[in-house]
């Protein structure tokens, strides 16, 4: 048995407002523990979106009453909330902008406005661009040129890490993540998993865009699952949405790759635990953390899942190491898969 830290996810998709039927802040937040994450950032792309005061008091009213572990939401870029920015920027987890296309209407297209975010939005304070390929240098151009940081979601391929790797080297104030998905599937396994469950945004990327995350690991600062669940039905009907569930089997999967030697455990928590917190500002969880049995074998079964859409990509994967207690301020609140957190016990943390 191995102790580590509660894990820390920075992309999470709680549906609630306005699609609770996929996931609402109750079961989002015991899927996060069960999975190993004492603490999640939620995403604003719920319905409607959270882009200003009365919408961000929806989503935390319910975050009060229903979160199992601690939290705190991000805000969206739209059109029309220039002016709330700095009001609002203190009590959230960052601001998303949505630069590329994806699921719901939060999607910037004019640079104009992305300038007015950037000039907004405090300092001090995360800016976290959903950005592909070409939008991805755009807006790296733009931390530059402001000279402050942006954290780049989901990095899915060989030019964006390479890109990633030269600004940095530059001394370009950017930070990335990855997620599982993009780590352990391509696009050979949409055949396995079926076309409508394998839309993603990133999509599933050559093997060779798969390869070169691994290759360039030192450039990865955070893995974040970028839990993002639809129902079965949804994923199998004609127009299927995109997005993965990842809260509980992130842990897993990346503690089979330890044991394949493909990254240590420091790897891990680094990019789980200490960079997470450091870029997003994050406090520390005292009497926090989590019990893992790394040697356990077992098989993937979204049966087994606290994930209200029933289902996951990983069905059937055997994998290595199981979480097996988590304890949140001394608390026993989920252990041998039951959760045992009460709804409103997680404690917004801005
Ligand atoms: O696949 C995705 N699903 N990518 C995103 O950027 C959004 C997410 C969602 O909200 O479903
Ligand atoms: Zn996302």
């Amino acid at each position: 048995m191995i102790q580590l830290p509660g894990l820390i996810d920075p992309h999470v998709h709680i549906r609630e407002p306005g699609a609770t039927h996929k996931e609402d802040w109750d079961s989002g937040t015991a899927a996060a523990l069960a999975g190993g994450f004492t603490m999640i950032l939620a995403m604003p792309n719920t319905r409607p979106p959270v882009t200003d005061q009365a919408t961000l008091d929806i989503a935390l009213e319910a975050a009060q009453i229903k979160a199992r572990c601690d939290y705190a939401q991000f805000l969206g870029a739209g059109p029309d909330n220039l002016d709330d920015l700095e009001s609002l920027a203190p009590k959230t987890a960052g601001l998303k902008m949505y630069l590329d296309q994806t699921f719901g209407p939060l999607r910037l297209d004019d640079m104009t406005l992305w300038m007015e975010h950037f000039k907004h939005w405090p300092k001090h304070l995360p800016i976290v661009a959903h950005a592909e390929s070409r939008t991805m240098a755009a807006v790296i151009l733009m931390a530059a040129l402001w000279d402050r940081p942006v954290h780049i979601a989901h990095v899915s391929l060989r030019e964006e890490i390479l890109l990633i790797r030269e600004a940095k080297q530059r001394g370009v104030k950017v930070t990335c993540e990855v997620g599982p998905h993009h780590l352990f599937l391509s696009e050979l396994d949409i055949a396995i998993i079926g076309s409508g469950r394998s839309e993603v945004r990133p999509r599933l990327a050559k093997v060779e865009d798969q390869e070169a995350l691994w290759a360039n690991l030192d450039v990865i600062d955070c893995f974040a699952t970028d839990h993002a669940p639809h129902t079965l039905e949804e994923k199998d009907s004609q127009t299927p949405p995109p997005g993965f569930p990842g809260l509980e089997t992130a842990l897993p999967l990346l503690l089979t790759a330890i044991q394949a030697g493909r990254l240590s455990m420091d790897d891990l928590i680094q990019r789980m635990v200490v960079n997470p917190r450091r870029i997003f500002g994050l406090p520390e969880q005292p009497e926090t953390w989590i019990e893992v049995d790394k040697d356990v074998r077992w098989e993937i079964r979204a049966a087994q899942m606290h994930t209200r859409c029933g289902w996951t990509p990983f069905e059937g994967w055997n994998v290595q190491g199981k979480i097996k207690r988590v304890v949140v301020r001394g608390q026993t609140v989920m252990q041998d898969g039951e959760v045992f957190a009460q709804p409103g016990s997680g404690k917004r943390i801005r």
